[in-house]
């Protein structure tokens, strides 16, 4: 049975205990809309997007203040957002340089034993898994969503 992406963090939310979620690059928050609806004890989500022109904004909303919105770039949005997060989740631009980025921003920010994981680890974007592996080693977590991996290792 395949398990989709937002299963596998469900999973990975409920097992460590997350509290609260960093997404960085949303799109239309689909991620963002699911977990919110289903898993128990998230007390802040914070959605990061440079672009929220396609954000499905009103069943975000319904979620006040657990929610907040950070419409910028993730290298800015790490800058603004709290320290000792339990779980960061990263989607946004697949190059390597761009993903090699986004883990040296918020890898800071995740507590120890929390959290850090991303999308699209596969083929077709090898700039993700080097810059995964280098930045964080090689004993990473894969779970195939059906499409690609998603990434994962506890701090
Ligand atoms: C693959 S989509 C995210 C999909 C979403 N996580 C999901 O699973 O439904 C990538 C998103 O990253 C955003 N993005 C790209 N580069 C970014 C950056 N440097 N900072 C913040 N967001 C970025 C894009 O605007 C786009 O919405």
């Amino acid at each position: 049975m395949v398990v989709k992406r937002w299963e596998i963090l469900e999973n990975l939310i409920v097992a460590f205990g997350c509290k609260s979620i960093v997404e960085v690059g949303v799109r239309k928050g689909d991620i963002a809309i699911y977990l919110l609806d289903s898993v128990r004890g998230i007390e802040k989500y914070y959605i990061v997007d440079i672009d929220f022109s396609v954000l499905n904004l009103v069943p975000i909303q319904k979620y006040g203040s657990i929610v907040s919105l950070h419409n910028m770039s993730s290298v800015l949005a790490a800058k603004e957002i709290p320290d000792d997060l339990d779980m960061v989740f990263i989607d946004a631009e697949h190059s390597y340089e761009a993903c090699k980025e986004d883990i040296e921003a918020w890898l800071p920010k995740v507590r120890n034993g929390g959290i850090i994981c991303g999308h699209d680890y596969c083929d077709d974007c090898p700039g993700i898994a080097q810059a995964v592996h280098e930045c964080l080693g090689s004993e990473i977590n894969l779970e195939y969503d059906g499409d690609v991996n998603i990434w994962w290792t506890r701090k």
